[in-house]
């Protein structure tokens, strides 16, 4: 297979001999130091440059990427890429070893973390075992305004309650509000998860794998609930992880695909996301079909027949 694509406008492909390589070969030939253009003023999520390096090997190469307001946007990739840790790089938790990072107007470095990240919501694995068992769903959603407000009081204001309520409700779980979360089933957690991330009106909203683990049931409910949250003009930015296009909801509009930290391809779905592009990200020859804007992809036939 051929690694170069043709490259259509608004998306990005990089070919296979752009992916990285260990750090210590990169600093062989290291390029000169690379200045970053001035964020853009109207992204949510603008990053230039940004590689992450641990034991001499490059988690995220020279990530370029830029989110605006009103898109949606899938990351795929395989296990390993670097999706998690460009989550955390976008989500204000980890600083990158070089590139220029600027989330909703702020530049990570010259800015008090503690203040930006009331203002993305963030669901996580890593996240969610933080979560205790013993406590109530309600207190799961509703502890995440309290920390964000630093109260002294365990009393919460009846409008967090109330959007606590609403928030449970529009991810189906209202019903469980008294039930302690380590009682739930995946599903439901996922969901209680969900709604907790949104608790802060969050300027974006990020999504880590939010569909692991869930039976087919539990994945199609989640799949439709987010479609609704992406199809509403009024629901923060956009991102969720995956590593299976069949938990793409309808109504995203975007795609960065990675592969070992670097970036695949990246923009437009309907441009991002080919057969070719994602064999590319995975490896193997893949075909994708789309019905009713959601995705399937298998391993293509012998390439020799
Ligand atoms: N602190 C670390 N030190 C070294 N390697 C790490 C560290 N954290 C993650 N990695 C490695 O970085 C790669 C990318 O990890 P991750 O971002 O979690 O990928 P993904 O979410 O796409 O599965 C993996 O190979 C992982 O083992
Ligand atoms: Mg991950």
């Amino acid at each position: 297979m051929s690694p170069i694509f043709s490259v259509t406008s608004g998306v990005s492909v990089v070919p296979a001999s752009a992916l990285p390589r260990p750090a210590a070969a990169a600093a062989a030939a290291a390029p000169a130091p690379r200045t970053y253009p001035e964020p853009d003023p109207d992204a949510v999520l603008d990053l230039a440059g940004v590689t992450v390096s641990r034991s001499g090997n490059d988690l995220l190469a020279e990530v370029d990427w830029q989110v605006h307001e009103d898109e949606r946007w899938v990351i795929l990739g395989p296990n390993g890429a670097g999706k998690t840790t460009l989550l955390s790089v976008a989500a204000a938790r980890l600083h990158p070893t070089r590139g220029r990072v600027a989330i909703l107007g702020e530049q990570l470095g010259k800015v008090d973390v503690f203040e930006l990240r009331p203002r993305i919501g963030l669901s996580s694995a890593s996240l969610a075992e933080r979560i205790p068992a013993d406590e109530t769903v309600a207190d799961v959603v509703l502890t995440a305004a309290y920390a964000v407000v630093g109260r002294f009081t365990e009393e919460y204001d009846a409008v967090d309650a109330t959007r606590g309520g609403a928030l449970l409700a529009q991810f189906g779980v209202e019903h469980l509000a008294a039930r302690l979360y380590g009682t739930l089933s995946e599903g439901e957690r996922k969901r209680v998860q969900i709604a907790r991330a949104l608790m802060t009106d969050p300027e974006i909203l990020m999504l880590d794998e939010p569909a692991a683990g869930l039976d087919l049931g539990g994945r199609e409910d989640l799949v439709r609930r987010l479609s609704t949250l992406a199809s509403d003009p009024a629901a923060p930015a956009l991102v969720l992880v995956t590593h299976h296009v069949e938990e793409i909801p309808p109504g995203m509009t975007h795609a960065l695909l990675l592969r070992q930290g670097a970036v695949v391809a990246s923009g437009p779905l309907a441009e991002a996301l080919t057969a070719e592009t994602l064999s590319e990200t995975f490896g193997l020859r893949l075909r994708l079909d789309q019905r009713d804007g959601r995705y399937t992809a298998r391993a293509a036939g012998n390439p020799t027949k």
